[in-house]
């Protein structure tokens, strides 16, 4: 029999969650269920990679999670489960540290990025690809829908797969990213040039998931277009601006590029925006309802937890043992 392709993602907790996350990940991980076996992550080892304030940091795990549900994701269908709660994964990370030559880290376009803007580096920075392979290689993942971003971090994984593979025999399944090709990088709206992003907080850069109509509105409205006034997709970077937001458009109302051109052809700016921010408005009010919801139970949502932790550590922890067992540990009765 064959088995149903595995998919293991992960996002971070870390607030403001936007439709650049939605469109460009989560909507793949809902439309994935049922078909597939998918693992979803709530990543908060990687989140202490940036300096985090505890309380907030376990707020904000709560929060994703209300948010990932909200948005579709079912855990009878998907194992949903917070990465500390599955010690494999530090485990498994520190094995990798030890087959992983530094230069390949140092290379990491987002390792460059982040660590331009801290004052002094901390070493997670730099390993926190080590720990996503290991997030990935302990649920012999086939694919990992994410973000072009991510892209760079997969590309790692299936490399130190290999070499693990090479060096203690076949142990690990190579993954592939899965990277859509609309969506897979919403540009802030304040900015096309710049991939909307969870660390700007300047108002009208990003719609976040839980932002009202007002502030949809405000936000759509403001954004930076061009001086062409003609409502086509383009791959012009002078033209960012005006793609970016029909993209959203395309991704929201899942008609096709040339139906929406034909749609505003012949309208103004002012009138794809007043429309798309409507679109956007309703795409949204659902989730942001479940998402309150959601809220009012803490209890709930720690159970889901709890039993997305159970099903995950089932697959993680023998897959952890074959690794200790590979590179030559002697195991200690509880793992035999
Ligand atoms: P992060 O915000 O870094 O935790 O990312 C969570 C997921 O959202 C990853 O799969 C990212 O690749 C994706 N993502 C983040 N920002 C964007 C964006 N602006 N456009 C598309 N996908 C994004
Ligand atoms: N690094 C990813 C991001 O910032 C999050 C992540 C951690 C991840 N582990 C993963 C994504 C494993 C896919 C698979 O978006």
């Amino acid at each position: 029999m064959t088995r149903k392709p595995r998919v293991f993602s992960g996002i971070q907790p870390s607030g403001n969650l936007h439709i650049g996350n939605y469109l460009g990940a989560i909507q793949q991980w809902v439309a994935g269920q049922g078909q597939k076996t998918n693992f979803i992550c709530i990543v908060d080892l990687h989140a202490i990679t940036v300096p985090q304030n505890p309380a907030d940091l376990r707020r904000q795990t709560r929060e994703l999670a209300a948010l990932l549900l909200a948005c579709g994701i079912d855990p009878q269908q998907t194992t949903l489960f917070v990465q500390s709660h599955v010690r494999a994964h530090a485990e498994c990370s520190w094995v990798f540290s030890c087959i992983t030559p530094l230069g390949w880290l140092e290379r990491m376009t987002q390792y460059k990025a982040k660590a331009q803007k801290q004052e002094s580096v901390m070493t997670g920075l730099l390993t926190y690809p080590v720990l996503m392979a290991a997030d990935i290689l302990l649920y012999d993942a086939d694919e990992v829908p994410v973000g072009e971003d991510q892209k760079q971090h997969i590309e790692l994984t299936r490399d130190l797969a290999q070499r693990f593979n090479y060096l203690f025999g076949e142990t690990f399944v190579i993954p592939k990213p899965v990277i859509r090709e609309s969506g897979a990088r919403i540009m802030g709206l304040d900015d096309p040039t710049v991939k909307m992003s969870k660390s700007e907080t300047a108002r009208g850069h990003a719609i976040r998931i839980i932002d009202d109509p007002d502030e949809i509105r405000w936000a759509i409205k403001r954004a930076v277009t061009d001086s062409f006034n003609e409502i086509r997709f383009s791959d012009d970077p002078e033209r960012a601006g005006v793609n970016n937001l029909l993209q959203i458009y395309e991704l929201l109302t899942g008609r096709s590029r040339p139906e929406i051109e034909a749609h505003f052809a012949g309208k103004g700016y002012g009138a794809l925006k007043r429309e798309l921010a409507e679109v956007v408005i309703e795409a949204l009010r659902p989730i942001r309802e479940r998402y309150y919801q959601l809220m009012d139970d803490p209890a709930e949502l720690d159970r889901i937890l709890a039993i997305g932790a159970e099903q995950a550590r089932a697959v993680a922890e023998p897959k952890m043992t074959l690794i200790l067992e590979r590179v030559g540990f002697v195991l200690p009765k509880d793992r035999r």
